[in-house]
């Protein structure tokens, strides 16, 4: 049986990451960390610690107290607030991947932590970006992502530490909300469908960018976990995708289910330039051929799913 310790528990992903690994794990085998205990009050059906993932003492004790074989780092600040405040970016972003390498080196732990979209920069090649290519990102949540990607590799053939990652495009999901991100209006825009029937967007017409929808994301960290490490030839960090779409697509999407949906730009310049300097979409051929990533959902099945979880809140007045 597999301890597993998720940091970060409170976020966009690490909130539907611990249910999943309880399902697949048991309950008392997965630990939820956050700094912020509030946000974990829904995870409250096994072990809780709260935890700031930069105090390298106190995440050790954690590690050493359940007895941890598997570390899920799912600690960021997006690429937006990054933006805003550099120097707390790389603090947060670095700060927490370094203890979770150092303390798996330890205690020989394997380490899972998602590198992004974001890894990429405006000397990328922008359509089907390939798996191995030129990463020169011009955000600091771009620089921590690639230089935790190179950490990564060398803490593997360094030291023979376990770790594996995913570059994970913008992910929508109808759980805990993003914040901070170049790619939150694909989840903002259900939630103003279904209560206003209108959105504002901010980033311009014809910005293709890569997308998942959470189930599938929260299914790619675990399988590539699992994976048979013979199989991979990458490790930090393999592309995915499930569909790229621009602003004007997915307001097609909802008009199907909400014909009145009415979709307005007004470009916020600093995400614009984010965003336009990533890629359109990205060769996920190796993570098929080496872990076997095959996403269930497209811009369609999502749209019907979203639509249906977020009016549900909507009727039940918790949004
Ligand atoms: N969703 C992230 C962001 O927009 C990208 O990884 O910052």
């Amino acid at each position: 049986m597999k301890n597993i310790l998720v940091v970060g528990a409170g976020g966009q992903i690490g909130s539907e990451l611990v249910p999943y690994l309880r399902e697949q794990y048991g309950n008392s085998n997965v630990v939820a960390t956050d700094i912020d205990k509030k946000k974990c009050a829904n995870l409250s059906d096994g072990p809780f610690e709260q935890l700031d993932a930069t105090n390298g003492k106190e995440f050790h004790e954690i590690v050493k107290k359940y007895k941890i074989d598997a570390i899920y780092n799912m600690v960021a600040l997006l690429s937006a607030t990054g933006e805003k405040n550099p120097e707390l970016a790389w603090k947060i972003n670095m700060g927490a991947l370094e203890n979770s390498l150092n303390i798996a080196k330890e205690n020989n732990c394997s380490v899972f932590t998602p590198s992004s979209i974001g890894a990429f920069g405006p000397t990328t090649p922008m359509d089907n970006t390939p798996q191995d290519t030129i990463m020169q990102p011009n955000t600091i949540y771009g620089v921590c992502k690639v230089s935790g990607e190179l950490l990564s590799n060398y803490y593997h053939s360094r030291f023979g530490v376990d770790t594996r990652s995913v570059r994970f495009p913008g992910i929508i999901s109808n759980v805990t909300l993003p914040g901070g991100g170049t790619t939150d209006y694909a989840v903002e825009v259900y939630y103003e469908a279904i209560k206003k029937q209108q959105y504002t967007c901010n980033l311009g017409k014809g910005t293709f960018l890569d997308m998942m929808y959470m189930p599938d994301a929260i299914k790619a960290c675990v399988q590539l976990m699992e994976a048979d490490p013979t199989k991979l030839i990458h490790r930090n960090s393999f592309n995915i995708s499930a569909m790229s779409f621009d602003p004007e697509m997915i307001a097609d999407e909802i008009a199907k289910h909400i014909p009145e949906f009415k979709m307005a730009y007004d470009v916020d310049k600093a995400k614009q330039a984010i965003a336009n300097s990533w890629p359109n979409s990205m060769d996920d051929s190796a993570a098929k051929e080496e872990w076997g990533w095959n996403p269930r959902y497209n811009l369609a099945a999502m749209t019907i799913d979203m639509l249906e979880k977020i009016q549900e809140k909507f009727d039940k007045g918790l949004i």
